[in-house]
């Protein structure tokens, strides 16, 4: 028997990198129906028509409430419960501190922190009791770095929230747990932090140099962690924060 028969997961933003090779890895262990969202429906048609007919794209934005209750409204209506949700869609981009606008502001922690926090509060009654939450933070939560002082927050935030939630849902059994992925090759790094091919050759120098896996990370490394923590096998593991980095914050 496959650990995720007859289980059914949301996971946002899996419409590429880290979500989509989630999807990828819950259907390959047999679960019944995985919902991803995006806010893109061509690129959510495309992940779609890759993961098959037990995949169901959703568009829906995180960052706004009133998408977000029709996202829940959409999974009522099919009759489904879920077993387990990913919050995993986010993004990320350079801010200069000192001439970060309030709206550069919001822009971040509207996907990042109120996106995260809502779609959880959101959906939480469709999941079922025993289920589990992963919610995609950084090793970035903990770091400090120039020029990311938004993202690297609201990381922070969204690692605190796994720490709240595991007590909040302690009632109903719902465990809560953030997965910190390092540097994993997605279409984020290019899209949003604009590294190019030059400057991703020069982060992949770097690692291997400093961290001890001595490369960046891919996609379904990051998935693997999530399955672990969504699965009966980490039953005694609440509240945490799982890096997956190779080792490179570790050292
Ligand atoms: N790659 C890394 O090195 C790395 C490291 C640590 C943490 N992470 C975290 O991993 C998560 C996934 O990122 P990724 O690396 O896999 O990058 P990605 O391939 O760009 O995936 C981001 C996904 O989120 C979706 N998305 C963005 N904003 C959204 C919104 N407001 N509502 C719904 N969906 C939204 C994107 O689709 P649309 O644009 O079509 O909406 C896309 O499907 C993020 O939270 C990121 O911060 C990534």
């Amino acid at each position: 028997m496959q650990q995720f028969e007859q289980k059914t997961a949301l996971i946002t933003g899996a419409s590429s990198g880290i979500g989509l090779a989630t999807a990828q890895a819950l259907l390959a262990q047999g679960a019944r129906r995985v919902y991803i969202t995006g806010r893109d429906q061509a690129k959510l048609a495309a992940a779609q028509a890759q993961l098959g007919e037990r995949a169901i794209a959703l568009v829906a934005d995180s960052s706004d409430i009133a998408s977000l209750a029709a996202l829940h409204g959409e999974i009522v209506q099919r009759g489904d419960r879920l077993d387990f949700l990913f919050a995993n869609a986010g993004i990320a981009f350079y801010n200069e501190f000192g001439d970060t606008t309030p709206a550069t502001f919001d822009r971040l922690f509207d996907t990042n922190v109120k996106g995260v926090f809502f779609t959880v509060q959101t959906l939480l009654p469709l999941i079922n009791d025993g289920g589990a939450i992963v919610l995609n933070a950084s090793i970035a939560a903990n770091l400090g770095m120039p020029n990311l002082s938004l993202y690297n927050a609201s990381k922070a935030a969204v690692r605190s929230f796994a720490r709240s939630w595991a007590s909040d849902l302690k009632p109903r059994r719902i465990r809560v747990n953030a997965v910190s992925p390092g540097m994993t090759r997605t279409p984020i790094l290019e899209n949003g932090l604009g590294l190019d091919e030059a400057k991703l050759e020069g982060v992949t120098q770097m690692l291997g140099e400093t961290a001890p896996a001595g490369r960046m990370g891919e996609t379904g490394e990051i998935a693997a962690a999530v399955l672990f923590l969504a699965s009966p096998a980490s039953s005694y593991v609440n509240g945490v924060e799982l890096v997956v980095d190779g080792g490179y914050s570790q050292v």
